[in-house]
């Protein structure tokens, strides 16, 4: 998958490719890279300084290859004064490198390792791979012409040793590309059976346990509203398990369940037409689920995951479910449907349920489920509900750790109250106001009193517009999180185990 990724020690300048080149205040090349001749760098800084790039991070700049290096082309990059510069930092300048060098035609990249305050070589070398898996990718397994160059090939440059930082940037890099890739897949390719035969392909591949609940399991769990949901199309709902177990000691057992519409219509209350396509992201928190339990087993991290995925697609038809209709769900409690719209809290109702019943100390969920959430919070990031404070703050650490955006929001016990039903123990909506707070309280109700956490990704699942770390669509939101989240999860702040 993705790019190769290589360290090298040989020197920089015989290199070909394209070749960066840190640029620290005021427009000076980076000190560490003191082995090149004195009149090379003067040349070079200048260079830099007369394109605008001064060292400050976010400005890069091609500059034409020159007399006494292999390279096609140099990329000076700002990336701030050694002392003061973050990960964040390097993330960014390693996505502005691959942007400059596939614009330019280039194909190949070469990054010296540079140094970053208090973080070791392999952490930064991860960083470096991290932000040039992510903003290389590209989904075009449905075009027939190629749209542009391609970064292919990452070498980093590094006398220490620097293999398990390469290693884990490319196993979170691959992670990301994973969930993207799948929740990039149309509609018409990627069904539940598709899905939960990804997911039994995967688990083979990298060795979890698996089970599926294809319609008759799930009637015999009783799972009413998973099924519910699914009963308006041909492609019939699944439930996947995969569970990760530890070689050896255990320090925690939790569940990550994952909302995997594969295309939501709307059901018999159906969405406007405009912009319907973008429903086919509408599985983006099951991707997730599942591109984190596939790194698991490299992570080797000391902890039992379970990885539940509800997929179903959500269609009007003849046999749709409709508004009225009284669901009873895998839990036992009753739902009246209000509207067929609000499909993902019931799916996660069934799936919480089921990760409760496997006796985990802590219960994550992951969804795009509202489209309040992404008014409230626009498409920078997600929100985070929470019944328990600690996991509530790690899950907002972990988020700083990797750059991604996540914003605490209240679940408020006086709003409980609007999903009370004249016939049924609840209904699915509550009206329009304060939906993503709605939805979440609709949730708790199916945890048990389970220690909780729930993303809302509708606003970052889906990127409008290419950015810095990849282009328009899918966004793979929330899998670095995760990951960092189980590690700190574990007690392991450092990250690699091996
Ligand atoms: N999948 C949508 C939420 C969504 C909207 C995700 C926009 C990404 C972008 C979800 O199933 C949905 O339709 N939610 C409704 C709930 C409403 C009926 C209470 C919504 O947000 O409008
Ligand atoms: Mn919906
Ligand atoms: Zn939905």
């Amino acid at each position: 998958m993705g790019i190769e990724v290589v360290t090298s020690s040989e020197p920089l300048d015989r290199l070909a490719g394209s070749v960066v080149i840190p640029i620290v205040p005021d427009g000076e090349v980076e000190g560490s890279l003191e082995f090149l001749e004195a009149s090379l760098r003067a040349w070079i800084g200048r260079s830099a300084r007369a394109v605008g790039v001064t060292g400050r991070v976010g400005q890069a700049a091609v500059l034409p290859p020159c007399e006494g290096m292999a390279a096609e082309r140099l990329i000076a990059v700002g990336l701030g004064g050694s002392t003061q510069r973050t990960l964040t930092d390097v993330r960014k300048a390693a996505a502005l490198a691959v942007k400059l060098a596939a614009e330019a035609g280039g194909r190949s990249l070469v990054w010296p390792l540079v140094q970053v305050p208090g973080v070791n070589d392999a952490t930064v070398a991860q960083v470096l791979v991290e932000g040039t898996v992510l903003a290389s990718y590209r989904f075009s397994r449905y075009r027939s012409l190629e749209g542009g160059a391609r970064i292919e090939r990452l070498a980093v440059i590094a006398g220490a040793e620097i293999d398990t930082g390469i290693r884990y940037g490319r196993l979170v890099g691959d992670a990301v590309t994973f969930a993207r890739d799948l929740t990039n897949e149309p509609g018409n390719i990627l069904d539940p059976e598709r899905l939960s035969g990804i997911a039994w392909e995967v688990a083979q591949e990298v060795g979890l346990e698996c089970a599926i609940y294809d319609r008759a399991l799930l009637e015999e769990l009783g799972a009413g509203a998973i099924l519910a949901v699914g009963q308006g199309s041909r492609r019939e709902p699944r439930l996947v398990h995969l569970i990760y177990r530890p070689e050896g000691e255990v320090r925690g057992r939790l569940a990550l369940v994952g909302k995997a519409v594969t295309f939501d219509s709307g059901g018999l209350s159906l969405k406007p037409a405009e912009g319907m396509e973008r429903m086919k992201g509408d599985m983006a928190g099951g991707a997730a689920v599942l591109a984190v339990l596939r790194a698991l087993p490299a992570l080797k991290l000391p902890l039992e995951v379970h990885g539940v995925v509800a997929a179903a697609e959500n269609l009007p038809d003849g046999n749709a479910f409709r508004p009225g209709d009284i669901l009873r769900t895998f839990s036992g409690k009753t739902v009246e449907v209000i509207s067929t719209d609000a499909e993902g809290r019931l799916l996660l109702a069934d799936a919480l349920t089921f990760a409760v019943r496997q006796g985990v100390e802590l219960l994550i969920d992951i969804a795009t489920l509202t489209g309040a959430c992404a008014i409230a919070l626009g498409r920078g990031g997600s929100g985070v509900f929470a019944s328990d404070e600690r996991a509530r703050d790690l899950l907002l650490q972990a988020a700083a750790d990797v750059g991604e955006r996540v914003w605490p929001l209240p679940l408020w016990e006086e709003y409980r109250e609007q999903l009370r039903s004249e016939h049924a123990d609840l209904k699915n909506t509550a009206g329009r106001w304060g939906a993503a707070i709605n939805a979440a309280l609709f949730l708790r109700e199916f945890t048990e009193g389970r220690p909780w956490l729930h993303l809302d990704i509708a606003g970052p699942a889906w990127a409008e517009q290419g950015g810095l770390f990849g282009p328009a669509g899918a966004t793979g939101h929330g899998v670095r999180t995760l990951i960092r989240f189980l590690e700190l999860w574990a007690g392991c702040a450092e990250g690699r185990q091996a």
